[in-house]
């Protein structure tokens, strides 16, 4: 199959139109898209990414006035929107239009992306976009243009070249349809900000593993996710720091976090000969929690693509951003 990859949104729009699947970039990670109208070019993306059938995807708007003609907003719902979109922020709300995919489901998860250039497409399409990120499912999503078209060129039917991702972790998904409002998934948009909104707001553990609720409120979080070939380790910064100076030259190792300059490792008085990376290493340095996440799946990538064994992550730093990071990567160490 030919994939169009273009910036032209009417040439992409046409593509939805005609039930075709097409990635492209939001802020937080690349979406895999195809119209909320039609069912079997959803199914399609199911196909594609190895999707199980039960995890139902989000849907994509271009306003708040387009979410309301199709679900239940409220007042709680609206207030959100209005607060934190266009953004990061995925809800779960009762739907008005039953036709909608999926048909099977009372509910439908809506988000309204950052990019306008998106927002722009997505109206042009005359619908909404259901996407889950465009990842092999299980595997981290995707937030390079150049590992999109080596997983996906040939495979889907348009690529639209926008902005890449900023954020680099997936949305904050709120659920609005039980007895109490859920956080399903951490994200950047972090539960202390949602409190003053939802001041009941249901927290999980950030490290319950199997908490019951969790199943049957939000499918997506039984399956693995986010995890890179290489197995990873979560280092508290001694443990992190000990990884580094005791490397070995011949082990495939690489490490992402705060403690290294890209001179020196900060903590460690100097590095010795045996300790400067050599090709079987990778590094990636970071300056903040905000600055990890936009890095952290293209890394893990990166490492994969080098044949990387182990990758040491540092923890993220107690403040903003530190909720959302720390769920994914304790997600990709299995957890
Ligand atoms: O940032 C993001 O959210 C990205 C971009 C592309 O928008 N999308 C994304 O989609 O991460 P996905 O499919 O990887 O994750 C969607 C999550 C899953 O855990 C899914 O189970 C949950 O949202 N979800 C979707 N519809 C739902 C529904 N009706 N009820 C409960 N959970 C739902
Ligand atoms: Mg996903």
């Amino acid at each position: 199959m030919k994939t169009l990859i273009s910036s032209d949104v009417r040439l992409l729009a046409n593509l939805i139109q005609e039930g075709k699947v097409v990635i492209f970039p939001t802020e937080t990670v690349y979406g895999i898209g195809a119209s909320t109208k039609l069912e079997a070019a959803c199914l399609r993306v199911y196909e594609i990414k190895g999707r199980p059938k039960d995890n139902p995807l989000i849907a994509h708007f271009h306003s708040i006035k387009a979410i309301e003609e199709v679900c239940i907003l409220g007042d709680l719902g609206r207030k959100l929107l209005e607060k934190f979109s266009p953004g990061p922020l995925t809800l779960i709300l009762p739907k008005k239009d039953k036709s909608l995919f999926p048909k099977e489901l009372a509910t439908l998860a809506v988000r309204i992306p950052k990019n306008p250039v998106i927002r722009d497409w997505i109206e042009l399409t005359g619908s909404p976009i259901s996407a889950p990120s465009a990842n092999l499912s299980g595997r981290p999503s995707l937030t390079k243009l150049a590992d999109v078209i080596r997983y996906f060129d040939g495979v889907v039917d348009g690529i639209l070249e926008a902005e890449e991702p900023s954020f680099g972790i997936e949305s904050t998904v709120v659920s609005l349809v039980g007895k109490t409002p859920a956080l399903l998934r951490p994200g950047s948009i972090e539960s202390t900000e949602l409190l003053s909104i939802l001041p009941d707001l249901w927290i999980p553990e950030p490290t319950a593993k199997n908490d019951i609720r969790a199943v049957p409120l939000s499918p997506g979080t039984k399956y693995k996710h986010y995890a890179p070939n290489a197995r990873v380790v979560l280092a508290t910064t001694e443990e992190f720091l000990y990884s580094l100076k005791t490397m070995s030259e011949s082990t495939l190792t690489a490490w992402i976090g705060f403690s290294w300059t890209g001179k020196e490792i900060i903590g460690l008085e100097e590095m010795t000969e045996k300790q400067s990376l050599g090709k079987n290493h990778r590094f990636c340095s970071v300056s903040s929690n905000e600055d990890y996440a936009s890095k952290l799946y293209a890394f893990f990538e990166s490492c994969d693509l080098a044949g990387i064994r182990t990758i040491f992550c540092e923890v993220p730093k107690p403040e903003r951003g530190e909720e959302g990071l720390r769920n994914r990567l304790e997600k990709a160490t299995g957890g």
